[in-house]
């Protein structure tokens, strides 16, 4: 895992005796900027990948991830910044230089070709003698599962297949990263699920590093060693799956990745205790952020509970912040649906807000109905409270 603070570097500075160098990263995009006359695609990207590493540039439709891909790849020259392969300066170097090999979303195979010459196309480019890459062509084929379809024009084969061999296109020169734009983005959930995990598998076997492209948070999840979030041009954090879900710092992640509850409020100092407050509630804010000097009174803040956390109950006593340290609310059942794997229970706070409580199905919690005064609550370790966002939230 390599977290750009402490990334290793490019120093040229000599290293001690019998330690081994540091590896540069496989990639590095430096303060990458690119603008499209008035529209600032990009701004200030910056992102590392370790060898072998999956990494994936996760965000909404139009917030530069295509973009960012196309600099990379040398298709598109950035307005300032730089690409690095390898610790290495590509800025003059032409894409078909970078040995870098490119997935898109619509496949983009040469219609008029059958798969293996598709497949074979990019050795015949750099002049490789025909018997090694019908050797080689064979290989990627049994790689990606296409045996069987080398003679087929792209019309006869199906979504999932055209993707197969534009991915055996894309390994066939062996390049040193592999970039892809959203390339299951036109099939089929139940196809598209299929073939995440296949496609991690072989990638991983073959021990690659990979760039991957895309806007559905389950996919970056299911795929990727870590997930940088891309919003408005810019990496707004990067981390494992694991770490933004459990560790968002903006309401834009935590909007982005996962469900959850986001309780917008004003911040005010109770006895000591930092509180945070809107029409008809009122609730102690987690120890951490009790401490945090970024969180003063008065300014606009926001609580994020994910749904697995609510719990609930029928309503007793008077819902008072921070009793027994549980922040407890009063709320009124709105549904109660059964969503594949969970129930999912529907609140509303006395605001209108909505507040979202999900079980694992097969443990009953009670039998709510729509109208019954409940109590919600949760423990203070359990939530995370974050800045406002000037511009509401995620997309
Ligand atoms: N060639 C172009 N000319 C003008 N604007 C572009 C061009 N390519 C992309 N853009 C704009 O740049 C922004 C980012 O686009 P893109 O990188 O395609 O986003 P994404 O792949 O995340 O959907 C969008 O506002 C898009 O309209
Ligand atoms: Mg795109």
């Amino acid at each position: 895992m390599l977290d750009p603070a402490n990334a290793p570097g490019r120093s040229e500075v000599a290293w001690p005796a019998g330690i081994a160098p540091p590896v540069p990263p496989a990639l590095e995009a430096r303060n990458l900027h690119k603008s499209f006359g008035l529209v600032a695609a990009v701004r200030g990207l910056s992102l590392m990948v370790a060898p072998g590493e999956f990494v994936t540039l996760l965000g909404p439709s139009g917030s530069g991830k295509t973009t960012t891909l196309r600099m990379i790849a040398g298709f598109t020259a950035p307005t300032s910044g730089v690409v690095l392969l390898d610790g290495r300066d590509v800025s003059t170097v032409p894409p078909h230089r970078r040995n870098i090999g490119m997935v898109f979303q619509n496949y983009a195979l040469f219609p008029h070709m059958t798969a293996s010459r598709n497949v074979g196309f990019p050795l015949e480019m750099r002049r490789v003698a025909p018997a090694q890459i019908r050797r080689r062509v064979a290989e990627v084929f049994s790689l990606v599962g296409l045996e069987g379809l080398e003679d087929r024009h792209p019309v006869q084969l199906s979504g999932g297949e055209q993707q197969r061999v534009a991915l055996a296109r894309a390994l066939v020169f062996e390049p040193s990263l592999l970039l892809m734009d959203e390339p299951l983005g036109a099939l089929d959930r139940k196809l598209r699920e299929g073939l995440q995990s296949e496609i991690k598998r072989l990638l991983k076997r073959l021990g690659i590093t990979v760039l991957y492209v895309t806007h559905d948070q389950e996919e970056a999840l299911v795929m990727s060693d870590r997930i940088a979030v891309i919003r408005d041009g810019g990496i707004v954090q990067v981390g494992t799956g694991n770490d933004l879900y459990e560790h968002p710092r903006s309401l834009f992640v935590a909007g982005f990745i996962g469900e959850s509850n986001i309780f917008h409020g004003v911040l005010d100092r109770v006895g000591g205790d930092l509180v945070l407050s809107s029409t008809g509630w009122s609730m102690r804010v987690p120890g951490p952020a009790q401490e945090s000097s970024a969180f003063e009174p008065g300014s606009q803040a926001a609580l994020v509970v994910r749904p697995e956390n609510v719990g609930f109950g029928p309503a007793v006593g008077g819902g008072s912040p921070g009793m027994i340290g549980r922040v407890e609310l009063r709320a009124r059942a709105s549904a109660v649906l059964r969503v594949g794997a969970v129930w999912r229970y529907e609140f509303e706070l006395p605001d209108g807000q909505p507040v979202r409580a999900s079980l694992p199905a097969g443990i009953e919690q009670g039998s709510f109905h729509a109208g019954d005064d409940v109590m919600i609550y949760w423990m203070p370790e359990d939530c995370v409270l974050l800045p406002a966002d000037e511009r509401g939230g995620a997309d």
